[in-house]
């Protein structure tokens, strides 16, 4: 039986912006009028390549195959303020996206339901009400607005510091993929890391969906020519402000850095990064010691549970705490690890670049 013990029931959203100095503000809903974001504290006169900036939306972008959900969304940016002959001018930078392919009937039916694995049921015990609407602020179309801060912010990495930050799917289900080589990664619009595997996974994704059932996926971030001595001991360790905000991307249910999901049953022999004279021999830590940046690759893993919306019959209740059972209808990713891997990439990028100015503003010798 479920006890209702709602403290704020009528809460107010306070929670929409990430960064401190790079300051990114999302808005928008999935089948509200727009998506986007504000982005304030970009440094002026940075040519923005926004041909660019849309090739990453392009990769989050739904519709563009039968692994992803169908909704048909063109996701083309439009830039809004900060921009001037396409440079930034210092000013908050406004990008708006058009949301177009709302159908938003196909949500009648959990007006009054709770999706089991969703974010509905929370979402009415802080709020009192909700937008069932393609799931509201809880889609992932909020994401949008960190693809796009992302993609500034790694230019500028790269522009100024020669970061790269890039990642793949590891693993769709209980299959694993080996890294072959980079261009295997980029050879094909999922960021699978080995073409031989494709098909194989491609087909188990299919299984899940001819079975109204869906996958996870882990995806593996790496963060490369990052330097040494990045990020603050104790409370704003760069490893936990990276596995926050990867937290904070939708479905993402645990993220560990180098070997951290094993770390338990290793020896300290077997764990230690031994250090030499020409640097170290292993990475077994992913790149971050005592929350300061080793000078390593960041190596960090998320790992990403199946897409809750199923197309199975499931038990749940109504908003008047009734049982029922409920039959999910709309588009949904029956892998939401597919479209991630960007997303994963972009929050990072907000991240470092975060850190390196906060470094910036405190280390003035
Ligand atoms: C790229 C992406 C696509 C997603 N697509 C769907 C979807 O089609 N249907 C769905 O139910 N959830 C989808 N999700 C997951 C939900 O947004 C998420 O599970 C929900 O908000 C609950 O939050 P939580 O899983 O983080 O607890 C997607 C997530 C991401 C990152």
């Amino acid at each position: 039986m479920i006890k209702v013990r709602v403290l704020v029931g009528r809460c107010g959203d306070i929670s929409n912006t990430i960064g401190a100095l790079f300051k990114v503000t999302s808005f928008g809903e999935s089948h509200g009028k727009a998506v986007g974001c504000i982005i304030d504290g970009c440094p002026a006169g940075f040519k923005l390549d926004i041909a660019r900036i849309q090739s990453f939306l392009d990769m989050r972008r739904p519709g563009k195959n039968k692994y992803v959900t169908s909704r048909q969304e063109p996701d083309k940016i439009q830039i809004l303020s900060g921009l001037i002959s396409g440079c930034t001018t210092g000013t908050p930078i406004c990008v708006i996206i058009y949301n177009y392919n709302t159908i938003s009937s196909d949500y009648n039916n959990i007006t009054f339901a709770f999706r089991p694995g969703h974010a509905d049921l929370p979402y009415f015990y802080k709020y009192g009400l909700r937008d069932h609407r393609g799931g509201g602020r809880s889609s992932a179309r909020a994401t949008i607005a960190l693809v796009i801060a992302g993609a500034i912010a790694r230019d500028i990495l790269m522009c100024f510091y020669n970061i790269r930050v890039y990642s793949y799917v590891n693993s769709i289900a209980n299959i694993e993929l080996d890294f072959l080589n980079q261009a295997h990664r980029t050879q094909n619009q999922f960021c699978f890391p080995n073409v031989f595997n494709d098909l194989f996974i491609k087909n188990s994704i299919l299984t899940g969906t001819q079975n109204c059932d869906s996958v996870g996926a882990t995806i593996k971030l790496f963060i490369t020519n990052l330097f040494p001595g990045l990020g603050d001991p104790l409370y704003s360790k760069l490893d936990a402000e990276l596995v926050a905000a990867i937290m904070s991307i939708n479905a993402v249910k645990c993220v560990f850095l180098g070997n951290g999901n094993s770390v338990n049953v290793l020896t300290g022999k077997a764990n230690n990064d031994l250090i030499t004279a020409t640097g170290f021999l292993s990475n077994n830590a992913g790149g971050i010691l005592g929350g300061i940046s080793t000078g390593q690759d960041i190596i960090l893993t998320a790992v990403i549970k199946p897409t809750p919306s199923i197309f199975l019959p499931q038990r749940t209740i109504s908003s008047a705490f009734k049982n029922i059972v409920l039959s999910i209808a709309g588009r949904h990713d029956p892998c939401v690890g597919l479209r991630a891997p960007v997303i994963v990439e972009s929050i990072a990028a907000i991240v470092i670049f975060n850190s390196i100015l906060r470094q910036r503003v405190y280390c003035f010798i």
